[in-house]
């Protein structure tokens, strides 16, 4: 063939080329209602976390400290490996950066981080608790997780003297509520195998009313504890503040704070791609529950989410209604109210997005590696195994899937916590 036919040829392929690379022009200015809705995402306009009105020492210096011994200590399992930060590790952001969790046994769903998570009205992807002090005695029993009856974990509590300090600090004399702790046998437990469904049944019930409230306890320590685990100040949230602060006319010292690729990636999410929809305020969650069609990995049953999670949330004992909680039954309209419908099936809870890029793999299933397989998964929106798929396919271009991913990234920054909080006691 002849040779400059196939320069000009390539010559005709870079220019096609160049053509595509030139970036299209920054949105130059937001109108009224972008600024503001761009506003609402920075962590500016963060409250305080709700309080907790079935925890009365979720606030509590003390409660704090004696939460962050708990989430360190492998003594809480049954074998004396595995602690709460065995799996939620402080340099991951409190995830475990696993497909699936591995405890003292392999899990069945992957590790969600749990920075700013006590805004949150639910606990799980499929919110089967409603408490983060409920949330955080289920672990310690499951058996692929910590694997320890509640037996063990108030002995514990008992017998070692700095625990029985705390623990008397907060809530009363230790031992006078349990005079005898020996006499409680370690696997005790209404949830563990027989044996420790009969060891629990022999115990008296003034006895087993001490023990559960005890473990209660511990629960609200370990929530008091995490309240400290707050969210960082990325650079989106000073370009946020700066939009907020100028109004619609301003271009807001936009390349400056943000590069022209986040800046389209932000268009793209509260515009086009609707990840606002339910990715939305500073922390970008809605706190609901959704169905975007994540598929079962291979032989395994598609998860029911929150179909069965409210179910369980209402079962559970050391619920916000339950003889444990500090609550009033007023105090717990989201529980009383919990939508229930079928419609639920599949949806599982809108994960926060801030530290994305620290959190991988995603998804309850923790079977997608990066954001960009993320964003191919919404840009294809497959139909769902079980009930239907709320997301709709977004037919984005290469360019457009990187530069959302752009933006995701403007959301990492190190977390807003003490040191002391990060490291074991
Ligand atoms: C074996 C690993 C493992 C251990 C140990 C573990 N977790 Fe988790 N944690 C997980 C997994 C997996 C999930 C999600 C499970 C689900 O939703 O079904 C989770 C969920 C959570 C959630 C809810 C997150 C959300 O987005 O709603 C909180 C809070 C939490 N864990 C705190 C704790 C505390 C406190 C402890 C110790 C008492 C603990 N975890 C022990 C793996 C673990
Ligand atoms: C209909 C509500 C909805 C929309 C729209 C939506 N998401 Fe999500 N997002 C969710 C839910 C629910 C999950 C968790 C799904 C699961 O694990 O089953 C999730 C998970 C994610 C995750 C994984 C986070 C993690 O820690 O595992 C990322 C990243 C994400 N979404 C980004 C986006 C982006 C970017 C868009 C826009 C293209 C978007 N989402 C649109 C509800 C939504």
């Amino acid at each position: 063939m002849n040779k400059s036919i196939l320069l000009i040829g390539s010559l005709a392929a870079t220019a096609g080329l160049a053509a595509l690379l030139v970036p299209p022009p920054l949105p130059e200015r937001w109108s009224g209602s972008e600024a503001a809705l761009i506003a609402s995402l920075s962590l500016s306009a963060l409250p305080p976390a709700p309080a907790d009105p079935g925890n009365a020492v979720a606030d509590d210096g003390i409660a704090a400290e004696l939460g962050h011994r708990l989430f360190f200590d492998p003594r809480l399992s049954s074998n004396g490996a595995v602690s709460c930060a065995s799996c939620h590790r402080p340099e991951l952001d409190f995830s475990d950066g696993l497909p699936i969790a591995v405890g003292v046994g392999v899990g069945q769903r992957h590790t969600p981080g749990l920075i700013g998570l006590s805004h949150s009205p639910w606990f799980y992807w499929d919110g089967r608790r409603d408490s983060q002090w409920a949330q955080a005695l289920a672990p310690l029993e499951t058996h692929f997780e910590q694997g320890a009856g509640r037996g063990a974990i108030v002995r514990l509590l008992a017998e070692d003297d700095e625990y029985r300090r705390l623990y008397s600090a907060l809530f009363g004399d230790l031992p006078e509520h349990l005079p005898d702790p020996g006499q409680i046998p370690r696997q005790a437990s209404p949830l563990g195998d027989e044996a420790a469904k009969a060891h629990w049944r022999q115990l008296d019930p003034g006895l087993r009313l001490a023990v559960n409230t005890a473990f209660a306890n511990a629960g609200k320590a370990l929530a008091a504890y995490q309240r400290k685990l707050r969210p960082g100040r990325a650079r989106f949230d000073d370009y946020a503040d700066a939009v907020g602060a100028a109004g619609p006319n301003a271009a807001a010292r936009q390349g400056e704070l943000l590069s022209r690729d986040e800046i389209a990636g932000l268009k793209l999410f509260i515009g086009e791609a609707q990840c606002v929809n339910c990715h939305n305020g500073p922390l970008f969650t809605n706190h609901d529950f959704h169905n975007t069609g994540i598929l079962a990995p291979p032989g395994r049953m598609p998860s029911m989410g929150r179909f069965d999670g409210v179910r369980e949330a209402r079962e559970n004992p050391f619920n916000c209604l339950g003889e444990f909680s500090d609550a009033d039954a007023g105090q717990c309209a989201e529980l009383r109210f919990a939508k229930d419908d079928k419609e639920l099936a599949g949806a599982h809870k809108t994960p926060g997005l801030r530290n994305a890029t620290r959190t991988a793999p995603y998804m309850h299933t923790g079977r997608m590696e990066s954001l960009a397989e993320v964003l191919r998964h919404y840009n294809e929106a497959p139909v769902a195994m079980l009930g239907h798929n709320e997301a709709k396919p977004l037919g984005l271009s290469r360019r457009e899937l990187r530069e959302l991913e752009a933006f995701l990234r403007s959301l990492e920054a190190p977390p807003a916590i003490a040191r002391q909080w990060l490291e074991p006691p």
